[in-house]
Formats: C-alpha cells, structure tokens, sequence
C-alpha cells in the first residue's frame, strides 16, 4: 500500500482516520495510549506542512443524533496538552466551510454523529472524501471496520494512503505471525470461549502451545474431567475444547485460586484442580500453574497476548496474570500484546517496555490474528 510517508503534504488538505476512541470518565480521558500511539503520524504531517484534519469515532452513539457523552471534546482538549498547540474541534464538517492553516490541525467532531456512518454509505463517503487532498488511514484499531471514515472515504478520496501507526501494526503483526521464531506460544485469556473461538482455532494452527486462561480455561478443565463448581463455563463447547487440545499443545492448570463469590472482597483460596468444590468460583490460576507457564514463556521464541488468565482487578485473582506478564517481560523473543483488559494488565504491571510490541487493537487485532482481511487495509491496496 502507498504510505504517508512516501508523500509531499506541504500545503495539501490532509484527513487523517485515526483510533482516538478511549475511555473517558467525568469528561476527561483516563487512558490515553491511542492517543499518544497517533502523535507520531499527527507530528509529522504538521512538521511537514499540511493542513491536517483529524477524525475518529467515539463510543457507539445513535447515528443523526449529537450525544455529549460521545463528544470528542475531551479528546481535543487532551490532544491539544500532548501537543502543546490548540486543536480546535469542529461539530458542523460535513459541508467544510473551515479554515485550517498549513501546520495547523483540527478534529473532526465523532464521525459516528453522521448517518451513514456505520453503513459505509456511499454519498456520506463522497462528502468526506471532498475535505481533502490526501486521506490517511491510521486507525488499526477499527481497521476492521468497513465503514464510511475507515473505507468507504479511501475509495473516492483523490489519495488515500496509510499512517505511519496502521503501517507499524501490521508489520509487527504480520512479523509475529508469518515467520514466528519458535517455539511460538499464545495467551487467549478472558471470560469466554465462545467469543474467542475463531482465534482459538486460528492460532492452534500456528503455535507450539496455546495457553488459556480465565472462564475459557474452566471450559477446557470441564473438557479434561475436572470439577469447576460454580465457575463460569460453557458445558456446549466442550466437544469444542476437547477438539482442541487433541489439535495443539493446551497446558491446563493444575492449581487455580478459587472463591465463593465473585467480590472484591471475596476470600481466595489455592486449590489443585481436583479439589475445586461444588460452590467455589475459579477467578485465577494458582501459583504453581503460573510458575509452570512462567517457565514456558521465559523459552518462547514468540508470545500473542490477548487476554487475562484472571480477575485481575481484584488483587487477590491477579497473581496468575502478574507472574504471566512478568515472564513476557523478561522473554528474549519477540512479544505482542493486543486489547484493552490486555493493556490494562501490562500497564497494573509495569511491563510496557518489556513488550516488544504493544497493539492499540482489540476486535482488529483478533481479527488479524484469525488472518481475515481487515477492510480498511483491502481499500488501500486496491487503490495502490
Ligand atoms: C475498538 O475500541 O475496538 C475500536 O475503536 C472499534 O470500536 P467499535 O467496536 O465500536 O467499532
């Protein structure tokens, strides 16, 4: 695909799609990682003099109606800090009709305002693609989105290239997946399987061992014959779990910290995975199940991380995914982490410098791993 980087801006109309969609509280950002991921791409289209027009989306409001509580305001305001410059948000683009100087920015007021939107509507993208000279297409984390600002924008835009922080993803993904320096292990953590499934099965195609954790592990343990009490489980993916394990390496735990609540004051207790009872909850994997995948991921060639292996918000649940990620941390290999509860888990633990690379997707990260096209991505190469 054509890159940003390739380009003369000086002077041209720039729209930039990026990801600014984060958490905001009270109407202030409290997690600002996509918006520092951008500032590279936004730094060097001002620095080399292009009018530069931002867009993102925020949250998932009603389409044809403004919702302050989706604004982008808080984001231009944060924007604007990082920067040291003011970045003036715009409600009414559509039309055009403002002003934007060379080496100065704008946002674009939440792309999801408009209708059209989420359809990828033709005419809607025609509008937008008149802003501008160049559009740039930056945002990974909704690359896998077709939708007007991420796709349907690149097919009528005079130019449409990729940012340097969509370009930066792929490449670390595409090196973590293509040609993995082995032996290669997964961490597929989180609640379920069912809506993890397509990765499971991706991945137990590529990796020497596939490490589940979370609800997801309790369904392969009940697909091993092991008690899980009340602990979420789906008993209907167990043919599933049981596939599974007979395809690629899965170590299950054998000790886990159970409860009798789901609290943040609940009592934990260790248990080997025989002993669990009829009324214990499992919330995390116990020590000597993470001092065994510790060992694993210190030898990994490759690590994808997505996911906790437990409650990690509450202390008492995140000893296994603190002693996961302090092994990712002192591994040699190439190691990527991608999605929010992941980024979470990295920044409680303080290893976002150990992580060879940190992803800003969460659906779009999966999806690459699963190997589907992302969309976004498809548009720009057939416009190369
Ligand atoms: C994300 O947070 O994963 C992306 O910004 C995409 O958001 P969406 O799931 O609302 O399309």
């Amino acid at each position: 695909v054509l890159k940003m980087t390739e380009l003369d801006l000086k002077g041209k109309r720039v729209l930039i799609r990026e990801d600014l969609n984060v958490p905001v509280r009270d109407g202030k950002v409290t997690s600002d990682a996509r918006i520092r991921a951008s500032l590279p791409t936004i730094k060097h289209a001002l620095e080399a003099g292009a009018k530069v027009m931002l867009m993102s989306h925020l949250g998932r409001p009603t389409e044809g109606e403004y919702d302050a509580a989706s604004s982008l305001a808080p984001v231009a305001a944060h924007l604007a800090g990082l920067l040291g410059r003011e970045v003036p948000l715009i409600s009414d683009w559509l039309a055009g009709g403002f002003d934007v100087a060379e080496g100065g920015v704008v946002l674009l007021e939440n792309v999801r305002f408009n209708v059209g939107e989420k359809k990828d509507d033709e005419a809607l993208s025609k509008q937008m693609a008149a802003l501008c000279d160049i559009y740039v297409m930056d945002a990974f984390g909704t690359a896998h989105r077709a939708q007007a600002s991420t796709h349907g924008v690149a097919k009528f835009a005079p130019v449409a290239c990729a940012g340097p922080l969509l370009a930066g993803e792929l490449d670390a993904l595409e090196k973590a997946l293509d040609k993995p320096a082995r032996p290669m292990a997964a961490i597929v953590g989180g609640s379920k399987v069912s809506t993890k499934l397509t990765v499971l099965e991706s991945l137990s195609d590529k990796v020497d061992q596939l490490i589940v954790g979370g609800g997801i592990a309790n369904t392969f343990l009940a697909a091993a014959g092991k008690p899980v009490g009340k602990s979420l489980c789906e008993h209907d993916l167990i043919p599933t779990a049981k596939a599974l394990m007979d395809k690629v390496n899965i170590p299950l735990p054998v000790d886990v910290v159970v409860a009798t609540e789901f609290a943040e004051t609940a009592a934990a207790t260790v248990k080997l995975v025989d002993e669990v009872a009829e009324d214990d909850m499992i919330l995390d994997i116990g020590p000597q199940s993470a001092a065994n995948l510790a060992a694993l991921l210190k030898e990994a060639g490759t690590i994808i991380w997505n996911g906790p292996v437990g409650v990690f918000e509450f202390d008492q649940f995140g000893e296994g995914t603190k002693a996961l990620s302090l092994a990712i941390a002192e591994n040699k290999g190439f190691s990527i982490a991608g999605g929010g509860d992941t980024l979470a888990a990295v920044d409680k633990y303080g290893i976002a410098d150990q992580v060879s690379y940190i992803s800003t997707g969460g659906g779009a990260f999966l999806e690459f791993v699963e190997g589907k096209v992302l969309p976004a991505v498809a548009m720009l190469e057939s416009r190369a």
